[in-house]
Order: structure tokens, then sequence, then C-alpha cells
């Protein structure tokens, strides 16, 4: 089957806009600030810091940039990636306006991103005139979480169009070819009910593990400065709850393989960086026992900043996979339907139902 499709890049509109792939680049490098963003700012409680300026916006009172001292200059610092990241998502949320073809089904993703950074210099201000409340500092971690899922999705779908219709000519053509007796390199895949609800557990149980993994740092020594607040848990209570709900999604991620395992569900997915979910799933799998090993280690340990520092990045491992799984979950959804609607074939992770193909 031969699909023709208008080259987007050659129309004329195209050469006062912005080409989709560079909105994507865009917003991928929004992405990868997000994340960092993440990193320096437990760098900043983990070292202390979190009092380095002990003024917002400037950094004490009269002074806009600290003198040369290590505290300041770490929390400083961070305050520079975020000046760096207020940029890129104005640029993400006004490009998204140049971007052709035009998609104004990206605009409210793009302008979620202005808005949660702004919540965020709000939030981060409050956390320093509060002498760095652990709920204050709870909330503005939860919020990047956030962010990075208006991010990824963002990016997912401002990826969706090319993706889709090349992926739906492919999976047509393979459905069609199936039906013909040819074997297909390809097959669409519409995941079941069933995998949906497991994936959409995973996302609820990840949010949990990470909500209560806050809780235990406010409970616990690595507070950002001597001065600051301390939740009132027992904190070996409060470990325990984090690593039983850690143990419940580690559960839900294995169900999830199980239902994946089936051999439709192995089929190849474009726009999904070339793995099946079975693959992802697998990945996502790995890093969050690795993850929970960890956990145990640092807790042994008595929280070193060093492992902690590592038990932040994987958890915006766990994150950030389990949404990529997620997000192509529901691509296949939706790209599944538009082949199946002109096609009759329904094929779900538990096979090919009636309608053409058995
Ligand atoms: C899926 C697995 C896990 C994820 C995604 C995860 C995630 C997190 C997160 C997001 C935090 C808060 C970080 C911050 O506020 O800066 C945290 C803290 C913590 N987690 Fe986990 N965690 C996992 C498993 C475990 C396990 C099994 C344990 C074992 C007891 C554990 C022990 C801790 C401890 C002790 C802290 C406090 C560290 C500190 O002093 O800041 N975690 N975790």
């Amino acid at each position: 089957m031969v699909v023709t499709i208008a080259n987007p890049e050659t129309s004329p509109e195209a050469a006062t806009g912005i080409s989709a792939n560079r909105y994507r680049q865009i917003v991928g490098v929004a992405g990868v600030f997000l994340v960092l963003i993440v990193l320096s700012g437990s760098a900043v409680r983990l070292t202390q810091s979190g009092l380095g300026c002990e003024d917002w916006p400037k950094c004490s009172e009269g002074q806009l940039v600290p003198e040369w001292a290590f505290h300041s200059w770490i929390e400083f610092g961070n305050r520079l990636i975020s000046g760096v990241i207020g940029v890129i998502v104005i640029a993400a949320a006004l490009g998204a306006y140049r971007r052709v073809p035009r998609r104004p089904d990206l605009y409210p993703w793009a302008w979620g991103l202005v808005a949660g950074v702004l919540a965020q210099v709000v939030l981060g201000g409050m956390t320093v005139w509060v002498d760095l409340h652990p709920l204050f500092v709870s909330v503005h971690f939860l919020l990047s979480i956030v962010l990075i899922w208006n991010v990824m999705v963002l990016w997912r779908k401002s990826a969706i169009e090319t993706d889709a219709v090349e992926t739906n000519a492919t999976e047509t053509d393979s459905i069609l070819q199936q039906a013909a007796g040819q074997s297909p390199s390809a097959l669409t895949l519409t995941p079941s009910a069933l995998t949906l609800n497991l994936s959409r557990a995973v996302m609820v149980m990840a949010t949990v593990v990470l909500m209560v993994g806050t809780l235990v740092t406010g409970t616990g020594p690595n507070s950002g400065d001597s001065q600051a607040l301390r939740l009132s848990f027992d904190l070996r209570s409060i470990a325990q709850v984090h690593s039983a709900t850690a143990w419940v999604l580690v559960a839900l991620i294995v169900a999830l393989a199980f239902q994946l395992r089936s051999q439709a569900a192995a089929t190849r997915f474009e726009g999904s960086g070339g793995k099946t979910p079975f693959a992802q799933v697998q990945v996502l799998l790995a890093l969050t026992v690795s993850q929970g090993a960890l956990g145990y280690l640092q807790y042994a340990l008595g929280v070193p900043a060093g492992l902690v520092e590592l038990h932040v990045a994987g958890s915006l491992a766990v994150w950030c996979v389990a949404l990529w799984l997620h997000l192509t979950l529901g691509s296949m959804t939706s790209a599944g339907s538009a082949v199946t609607s002109s096609t009759s074939a329904i094929v779900t992770d538990s096979g090919l139902t009636p309608g053409g193909i058995s």
C-alpha cells in the first residue's frame, strides 16, 4: 500500500516556521534540563547548601551574585540552571505556534511547562523563606516529577503525526499482507484493557513510592540545613512504609511483564525507540529492583549523601521509563484504532480477534 504524504518541511509555510524535528529537539532539551534541575536541587540539599543564598530572588540582601563561597555557589548554580530552564520552556511555548505543521493540541502542554516552571520559581522562593520546611521541599520535588511527565507527553505527542502516519501505513500493509496469507514483519497491537489498567496502576504506584520517599527524606537527617524542621515520623517506620510501597510497585511491574509477554505484545512499535513494550518493561523492572537495593543499602549505611544522590537519580530513571512504557502503550491504542477502523482487524495483546485475521 502506498500512502502519499505532502512534505510539510518544503511547503511555503515552512520557510517562516520551525520544523517538527527542530521543535522536538527544543522539547527534548527542556526535558534534559528538567531532569538536571532535580539532580542539582538535591545536590543543594545534600551539601547542606539550602540556605547558601539566604534571600530570594537576590542571593543576599543587596547582592544578586554571591561572593565566592562553596554553599552560596552551589545554591546560586542551581538558580542559574533554573534561569536556563525558564528560557527553554518559553522557547517551547512560543515555538509551538511556529511549528510546521501547526498542532494546536500541543499548545496546552507547552504552556503547562511555563506554568509549572513559574510555580516552581515561586515555590522555590517560599521554601527558602520557610527555612526548608520538609513539606515544601517535598512538594517542590513532586512538582518537578509532574513537569517531567508534562515534557514527556509533549515530546511524545509532537512526534506522533509522523510516526503515526508511517506506522499506520506500514502496519496496515502488514495486516493486509497477513490477511492475504503473507508473513508480516509487524502487526498493529491494541493493548488489552488489562494491560492498560496494569500500566496505569504502575504509574499510580510509582507516584505513591515517590511521595512516600520524600516523607522519608523529610524525616531523615538530610535536611539541607541544620536549622530546618524535621517531620515527626519514626524514621524506621516511614522507611518501612516506603519500601513496602516499592515492593507493591515491583509486583505490579512483574504482572505487566507477564501480560506483555505474549507474541503479539512483543511486536515492535515505531516511535518507542525501536523497543517493544516487553523490552521496555524489562528495563523498568531492572531499574526498579536496583533502586530498591540501593534504598536498603543507603538506609543501612545511614543515608550518606553520595548514595542518596544516586537514589534520587534512580527514582527519576524509574519514573521516566515507566512513563515511556505507558505513553508507548497509549500510542499503540490510538494508532491501533486508526488502523483497525480502516481494516476491521482488531489485534490485542491477547491475540487477533475475528474481523479479518485470526
Ligand atoms: C522503586 C523503588 C524506590 C523509589 C522509586 C524510591 C524513591 C525515593 C525518593 C523519590 C526519595 C526522596 C528523595 C528526595 O526527597 O530527595 C527517596 C528517599 C529515600 N528512600 Fe527510596 N525509593 C525506592 C525504594 C527504596 C527502598 C526499598 C528503600 C529501603 C528502605 C528506600 C529508602 C529510602 C530512604 C532511606 C530515603 C531517604 C533518603 C534521604 O535521607 O534523603 N527507598 N526514595
